[in-house]
């Protein structure tokens, strides 16, 4: 087989084999197909797309590139949640404890990562002493035990992602959909997950700007999933605003203790009853996603489901007292208020301006290895659809500097605020069964 063979298959509009896809992915993880006639690969790819066979071969050659991580140990039906990206995505945090509640190993592997706040650990390593330097045996004993454990990346996973990832980047190939769902689901599947419930994100604030976009997209993960035997489901939520009213690491683990207890923003519980319900469907703890929506509820009424984040955070060294004291959470020296310029509606919050003002106060990282500000952020007191009078505050700015211009400026202009009356724009657009 040749690379060059290959591309000029793919330009004509034919389509590649599971053997021809493993020649591929295999010689440029080994560094035997250069960049450039990769990088060719991808932008026929990009104008000619993959048909869902090539899709799936494409992912599971990438998922074969590296490690794979073996979650057999660890008892029962392991349903794994990724969400597209935003801003202020504090689901991760309040699903956990909550799916683990009804009995859903949780076997969480996550990352710190780049981006407007830190990852899922940065921001649990705002409570005090809780770590996630435990070994492979520790990690599967405390998720039999408590259902529910978060570990490190660790490992080679898909390296020939990576590569490519990256090569995309610089290519102007990122943005195909065979591309970006292979690139997804084949980290999904290395991790280890029997099952997987994805929240793909539309709006301003997202990847997949257009409704369609991200409809297409969802479509094309579920087909990936289960024709390579993972159970998949997606639902397609509003990213045009950012999630809850807290975006920072320390605040958002307030917002998700405030939510487990039932006093969360609106948006965020019933995104999480909505994604909770499809992983404790897909693992088996419920008849159907309604009966599993049902328990949730429960679970949050009764208090089972904060009782669960404290025997999570106090298994992995953390100071469980947090969640009756958020006050022993990491604070800011100072709080700003933003003030409303009119008085009128929220027409639109910029989410990824918001983003960028938190990391601006350094919620968030810039390179790989600069250090993050866990107690900084900003709070939303308004969100799309409210009215406002001219000074009210718009947003609380946690802060530790005491000159923030440049933060003030990015918050005033993500709101948008109009004399008309503005609805609310829906959270759930759509789901996605296979
Ligand atoms: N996120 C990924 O992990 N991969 C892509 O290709 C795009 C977004
Ligand atoms: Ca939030």
């Amino acid at each position: 087989m040749r690379m060059v063979d290959l591309i000029e298959k793919k330009r004509d509009g034919k389509e590649l084999s599971k053997a021809e896809i493993d020649f591929i992915i295999q010689g440029y993880t080994k560094g035997d197909i250069p960049d450039y006639q990769m990088s060719a690969l991808a932008m026929v790819i990009f104008f000619r797309d993959m048909t869902q066979e090539e899709r799936a071969h494409l992912t599971m050659a990438m998922v074969e590139s590296g490690d794979q991580i073996d979650l057999s140990a660890i008892e029962g039906i392991k349903v794994d949640k990724h969400s597209t990206g935003g801003v202020g995505d504090t689901t991760t945090l309040v699903l956990a404890p909550l799916v683990a509640s009804l009995g859903v190993p949780v076997a969480k592997m996550s990352g710190r990562g780049l981006g407007h706040t830190g990852g899922t650990i940065d921001k649990l390593e705002s409570v005090p002493g809780f770590h996630v330097e435990i070994d492979n045996q520790q990690f599967n004993e405390l998720v039999n035990k408590n259902k529910v454990a978060v570990v490190g990346q660790s490992g080679n996973l898909t390296p020939a992602d990576k590569k490519l990832y990256a090569l995309r980047d610089v290519t102007a190939t990122v943005n195909s959909l065979s591309l970006i769902a292979s690139s997804i689901m084949s980290k999904k599947i290395a991790s280890g997950a029997d099952a997987i419930v994805l929240d793909v994100k539309t709006g301003s604030g997202a990847l997949m700007k257009e409704l369609e976009q991200a409809r297409e997209l969802a479509r094309a993960m579920v087909d990936i999933g289960n024709r390579v035997g993972r159970q998949t489901m997606a639902i397609i939520s509003d990213m045009s605003q950012p999630l809850g009213y807290a975006v920072g690491n320390a605040l958002e683990v307030k917002e998700a203790i405030d939510t487990l207890r039932g006093h969360g923003p609106k948006d965020l519980e019933e995104l999480c009853l909505t994604l909770g319900s499809y992983m404790v469907y897909l693992g088996g703890k419920a008849q159907s996603p309604e009966e599993a929506r049902e328990r949730l509820k429960e679970a949050i009424a009764n208090g089972q489901a904060l009782e669960k984040f404290k025997t999570f955070l106090s298994a992995q060294g953390g100071d469980a007292s947090v969640i009756d004291d958020p006050s022993r959470l990491p604070t800011a020296k100072y709080v700003f208020e933003v003030a409303a310029p009119a008085e009128g509606y929220i027409a639109s919050i910029q989410a990824d301006r918001i983003g960028t003002a938190a990391m601006l106060l350094g919620a968030g990282r810039t390179t790989k290895d600069s250090a993050i500000d866990l107690a900084v952020g900003a709070v939303l007191r308004k969100k799309v659809g409210d009215t406002v009078q001219k000074g009210e505050p718009l947003v609380a700015i946690h802060s530790n500097r005491e000159d923030i211009a440049d933060v003030k400026r990015m918050i005033e202009d993500a709101y948008r605020i109009t004399p008309d009356a503005v609805s609310a724009p829906p959270l759930i657009y759509d789901e996605i069964r296979a």
